[in-house]
């Protein structure tokens, strides 16, 4: 039985579940989706968190950053991927702005995810300044998911997309960011582009699963962006990302075949036809 018949065998993936494989040392998978097709691939390849990103506003909208993303936006992607998947645990991300107002808003928020998007989980960027957002929202009952290090919604303060923490103040701090996300209830973090040493350190130091993007292979789980491991966003190649297909290539190879095709007049045959 190959590995992924396996995981498909197995039961619905929950937050405690991913908890779960943390004890046991088992690493956890999640790629992203924003479309039902995607979603569904993801989930029969057994792959354990789908994460319903805003990097939708890069990959799919053409967008340089993820900031412009909305709210109705991330609702509809989001639906489109609840709708594939059984087996998966789907995390809605929630866009920029949606979450930064105040708690109540917040949690009205995360409550659309919820019932209008069916997602299982939603994922918010930011320590200790969101500690309190974070907490209101899992006291209603909704998982939250927390996102530290290179967090692309603060891409307009940053400036950069260079690897962060690197310096022992700011190391400092993610830890503190850790410590109080952990405390304010999440079921996991994120981190994102940091030195692999740090993320192996906030990995061991947590209780709850950390997902690393970026973050060397300390962590307890990894994410990429689907279409940047499949080769098919090469607007830029950071360095973390492997690429385990080459489709923007070879979708460009099929749709020149098609137009050469129909120009020649080869396509369609007369078995094409009725
Ligand atoms: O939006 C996204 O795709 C993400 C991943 C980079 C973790 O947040």
């Amino acid at each position: 039985m190959s590995e992924s018949q396996r995981h498909m065998n197995t039961r619905k993936v929950t937050t405690h579940s991913l908890r779960r494989m943390k004890e046991r040392g088992q690493k956890i998978t999640a790629l992203t989706a924003y479309d039902h097709l995607m979603a569904t691939l993801l989930d029969e390849a057994g792959i354990d968190l789908i994460l319903v990103g805003d990097s939708a506003a890069m990959t799919v909208q053409g967008r340089h950053t993820t900031v412009s993303v909305t709210m109705e936006q991330m609702l509809y992607h989001a639906s489109t991927v609840t709708s594939a998947v059984d087996r998966a645990l789907v995390v809605g991300d929630m866009p920029f702005m949606s979450y930064h107002v105040n708690p109540d808003e917040a949690l009205k928020n995360a409550g659309r995810m919820i019932q209008e998007a069916l997602v299982e989980a939603v994922k918010l960027e930011g320590g200790v300044k969101v500690s309190e957002t974070v907490r209101r929202i899992v006291d209603a009952g909704i998982p939250v998911m927390g996102h530290l290090g290179l967090t692309p919604q603060s891409i307009l303060q940053f400036g950069t997309y260079q690897v962060r923490a690197k310096e022992q103040a700011e190391a400092d701090e993610l830890k503190r960011d850790a410590l109080a996300l952990q405390e304010a209830g999440v079921f996991g973090i994120v981190v994102e582009k940091i030195p692999a040493t740090l993320a192996t350190e906030i990995s061991k130091s947590v209780d709850v699963p950390i997902i690393g993007i970026g973050a060397g292979p300390g962590c307890d789980g990894q994410i990429l962006v689907s279409h940047d491991m499949l080769g098919l966003y090469t607007k830029f190649h950071p360095r973390f990302v492997r690429r385990y297909a080459n489709l923007a290539e070879e979708m460009k190879v099929a749709f020149g075949r098609y137009a050469a095709d129909v120009r020649s007049r080869d396509f369609p045959s007369e078995d094409e036809s009725y």
